[in-house]
């Protein structure tokens, strides 16, 4: 097999980067390694930046986001029982669209499939090739049998635990990571959000988030230890755990019932640098893992895609290799910024085993100057609604 460009990874961003490239007249083939159905069924975030959320318009695939997303002009930050809004609308203009990744990758399969694009599913053992070389190519298994693709890159969409990133050399890659003590437990459950807007919750008990998916599906998260397991947490604990965090307000309406998804997920910040060697372009969680604390990870993703796709499409239509060159560098840009958002607004709002009574009351004073401060609001408000591309 040939092709232009061979994907590796159907998440989001592998699905996105092809959309776009398909209706920009570049051919491409997507390698996943497990079935449609296990992707679809992965619950994520839920938050998009209006970056995206142009990208997903420009790549046709936005109708259903359109007419069922939430726009949300701000949101609440609680700490104890003091609750301020950040206004996203008054500080900087712009809201997010409340709308969960898993229906982004959704509308991206029936997207996909609708215009003809290649998927293999169930790909085992995706090999890369002679990356550095300007005929790369890729191996892989599919029902025992083995297939090459030849092409002229390779865009590695393959998630944290992909084989994209480790095909480039340790004496060329450099990491950086910081891991949090603590996850979050988090749960989806068919009852009315407590409240129109997100409520980020800093507590003497530890963090907690109220979000949703729309009127009648609400999504909880508590920080929890790391050595706890979802086992050990029935439906009553949880809501009586999330009651105990939550300003009083809030907690006296809260609408609980049966959870139809419970997990557990480790907080980390991580950022492999170069994003690109030889032939090899990495995107997405391949490269890069922020905590969810500021519900950057699908937008950074989606701002490599961006990127990404401008490169190749100026390579192919416009003769030029400006933006092939300069990858690595405007993205990682960018994603370092996320990186800071995600890891301050983590640092502000959890609750640290080792947190001395210094530490908490410089958590109080940030927490403080934000509530009091437009210009800091600002700066939350820039980051959170989406830094430009
Ligand atoms: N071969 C083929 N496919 C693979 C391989 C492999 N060796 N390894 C992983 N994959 C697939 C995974 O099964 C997954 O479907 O790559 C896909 C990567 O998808 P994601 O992990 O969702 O990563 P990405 O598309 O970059 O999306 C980023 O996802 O994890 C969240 O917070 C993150 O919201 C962000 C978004
Ligand atoms: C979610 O709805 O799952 C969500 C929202 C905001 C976050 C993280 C997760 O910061």
């Amino acid at each position: 097999m040939r092709t232009q460009v061979v994907i590796i990874g159907g998440g989001p961003s592998g699905l996105l980067l092809s959309q776009l490239l398909l209706k920009a007249g570049v051919e491409t083939i997507v390698l996943e390694r497990k079935t449609r159905e296990y992707v679809l069924a992965r619950i994520r975030a839920g938050i998009l930046e209006q970056g995206m959320v142009n990208l997903l318009r420009e790549a046709d695939v936005a109708d259903r986001l359109d007419r069922e997303g939430f726009v949300h002009d701000g949101t609440l930050i609680a700490s104890d029982n003091d609750t301020f809004r950040i206004d996203f609308a008054k500080s900087v203009g712009v809201p997010v669209v409340v709308y969960g990744q898993t229906e982004v990758t959704r509308d991206l399969y029936n997207a996909r499939e609708a215009t003809g694009g290649e998927t293999v599913f169930e790909a085992d053992d995706v090999c890369l090739h002679d990356v550095k070389s300007d005929a790369p190519y890729v191996t892989f298994r599919k029902d025992g049998r083995d297939q090459r693709i030849d092409c002229d890159y390779i865009a590695g969409c393959d998630g944290f635990h992909g084989v994209s990133r480790e095909t480039i050399p340790k004496d060329v890659r450099q990491e950086f990571e910081k891991v949090y003590p603590f996850g979050w437990l988090g749960v989806l459950s068919e009852t009315p959000p407590v409240d129109d807007e997100l409520i980020y919750a800093n507590s003497e008990r530890g963090f907690a988030l109220c979000s949703m998916r729309n009127a009648n599906l609400s999504r909880y998260y508590v920080q929890c230890p790391l050595t706890d397991r979802v086992e050990d947490w029935s439906d009553d604990a949880f809501w009586e755990e999330l009651k105990r965090r939550i300003p009083e307000k809030a907690a006296d309406t809260l609408i609980t019932g049966p959870t139809i998804e419970k997990s557990i997920a480790p907080l980390r910040s991580f950022v492999t640098e170069p994003m690109q060697w030889g032939r090899l372009f990495l995107c997405g969680d391949a490269a890069h893992i922020v905590p969810p604390t500021g519900a950057k990870g699908l937008n950074t993703a989606a701002s490599d895609v961006h990127y990404l796709y401008h490169a190749l499409k100026d390579h192919y239509l416009d003769n030029s290799d400006k933006g092939i060159e300069t990858y690595s560098t405007r993205a990682l840009a960018r994603v370092w910024k996320a990186e800071r958002f995600s890891w301050w607004m983590t640092n502000l709002l959890h609750r640290f085993p080792e947190q001395s009574g210094f530490d908490r009351r410089m958590q109080q004073a940030d927490l403080a100057f934000l509530r009091d401060n437009e210009a800091a609001q600002q700066a939350m408000a820039e980051n959170y609604v989406g830094l430009p591309y």
